[in-house]
């Protein structure tokens, strides 16, 4: 493929980025759920049930950097930074706003039009994430969202209406951002709730399985509709490493590292992996899926696997005593020998080589990795400048290991889109002031700010490495 065709671009999520929560005939969805402070992580991981808005409690959703009304603005910064691709997501509940209704919310469509038009204007290419955890409050109310089959459903007329509308304009799809989010923050993720009378396993596979089905299916819908177009699966990927040569501490790692793969294992190859089924039976758990289910998820499997990279990260058997607090949802211990984000991520570069042949050697489909990025805190000097020079120095080291990943391995990866262009509210703490973007908006953790945007120097700097890259597949 000629380096023209390798996409450069930058990520981001409806539900992160746009606000305008109640505009254009929006509905609210579960992430517009999800306070600013102390409930947030509690309720992210269903441990405790959400309550309805309070005027009191702020919402980072709500209004996020409003790229609702400023997309034109920022796509312009885009296409000057040399970006080929923009990955965003679709807010469900702009399209279907309480996910029940029988016709699409047509100024949610005409929004999308409007962004996507704009994208082409540029020759941006569009990746569209049809789920990046958002889910219509509707949905939670009428089935309790993906703890019921009924989502499949739901989930099928959203993505067929996109399918038809967006067909030719649109020509990579991605059905779930980071689907193993459901392991650790099911209310991120699927928008669930676990009650205490609940097996939180057995409802966290039930609603993967799911996901999994409604994934196949749309991948189903999209060759039928538009077969000129790509659909990929999307993980939050980093291999676990063993902290130790102890066999203990290696076969926990690959505990872990099936667990991680286990839903690209079978949006990729279509089928349950054994370990799988044999834990389910052995631990009494009882996952509802049937034979239509085994051909849906056997016949649809994904053309493109995608996947975000942070980190790796390292599995111990025994953890006592030892660092566990890596700051990120995936868990894990305290790798000695990695450095660390203000955020306490593991910073590893070598670790996407790792994660990448790990990927392609056990699937043989194009990569496409879709986000990565630091986030940092950012100081606006008096002249206006921001000098990101640790952000620099992060993409720099992981696009230097993809060209060297892609010429030495021979590894096919379709683009990358980092996160993210523009900065925007973080998913895990809400934060406006955890930063990722190579343009800085003026706004605070309260949302308080003008959401001016500046270019900060990773901006200058992206856009020279794009133009200089040697990038081919
Ligand atoms: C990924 C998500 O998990 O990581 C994004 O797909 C998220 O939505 C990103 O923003 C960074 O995580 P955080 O919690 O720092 O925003």
């Amino acid at each position: 493929m000629p380096k023209d065709k390798f996409l450069w671009g930058g990520a981001s999520a409806a539900n992160q980025v746009e606000g305008a929560y109640k505009e254009g005939g929006r509905g609210l969805s579960n992430i517009d759920l999800l306070p600013f402070g102390e409930d947030r992580i509690a309720i992210a991981q269903g441990r405790k049930h959400y309550t309805e808005v309070p005027d009191d409690v702020f919402y980072p959703s709500h209004e996020a950097i409003d790229f609702y009304h400023h997309y034109k603005e920022d796509i312009a910064l885009l296409a000057e930074l040399g970006m080929t691709a923009y990955r965003f997501s679709i807010s469900w509940s702009r399209i279907y706003p309480t996910g029940l209704e029988t016709d699409p919310n047509e100024e949610g469509l005409q929004f999308y039009d409007s962004m996507i038009d704009e994208l082409l204007k540029y020759n941006i290419e569009p990746i569209v994430t049809i789920c990046h955890f958002d889910v219509p409050k509707g949905l939670m109310d009428e089935c309790n969202s993906w703890k019921s089959r009924q989502m499949i459903d739901q989930y099928d007329k959203y993505a067929t209406t996109l399918f038809k509308r967006f067909k030719g304009k649109v020509k990579y799809w991605i059905t779930f951002n980071e689907i193993n989010m459901i392991l650790h923050k099911p209310f991120t993720g699927a928008g669930i709730t676990i009650n205490k009378d609940e097996n939180r396993e057995e409802v966290i596979y039930t609603a993967a399985h799911y996901e999994m089905v409604a994934s196949a299916l749309a991948t189903k819908r999209l060759r039928e509709i538009d077969s000129d177009a790509q659909i990929g699966c999307m993980l939050a990927a980093g291999d676990y490493y063993p902290y130790s040569s102890d066999p203990e501490d290696v076969r926990a790692a690959q505990v872990a590292n099936q667990e991680n793969f286990f839903f690209l294992d079978i949006q990729s190859r279509g089928e349950y992996p054994r370990w799988a089924l044999n834990k389910f039976e052995k631990l009494g758990i009882q996952i509802d899926i049937t034979e239509e289910d085994r051909s849906i998820l056997r016949d649809n499997t994904v053309d493109f696997v995608s996947f975000s990279y942070y980190s790796s990260r390292t599995s111990k058997e025994n953890t006592e005593g030892v660092d566990t607090n890596t700051g990120n949802a995936a868990g894990g211990v305290v790798n000695p020998y990695l450095e660390r984000s203000e955020w306490g991520w593991m910073i590893d570069p070598t670790g996407l080589r790792i994660v990448m042949n790990t990927i392609w050697d056990r699937y043989q489909k194009p990569l496409f990795l879709v986000e990565n990025g630091l986030g940092a805190r950012d100081v606006v000097e008096e002249d206006g400048s921001i000098h990101d020079d640790y952000r620099i120095d992060y993409l720099k080291k992981h696009i230097d290991v993809i060209e060297t990943t892609i010429k030495e391995d021979g590894i096919p990866l379709l683009g990358y889109t980092m996160w993210s262009a523009i900065d925007l509210v973080s998913s895990s703490g809400g934060q406006m002031s955890k930063r990722y973007g190579l343009i800085y908006v003026d706004r605070d953790d309260n949302g308080e700010g003008t959401n001016h945007r500046i270019k900060k120097d990773s901006y200058y700097w992206f856009k020279e490495m794009v133009e200089k890259s040697s990038v081919a597949l």
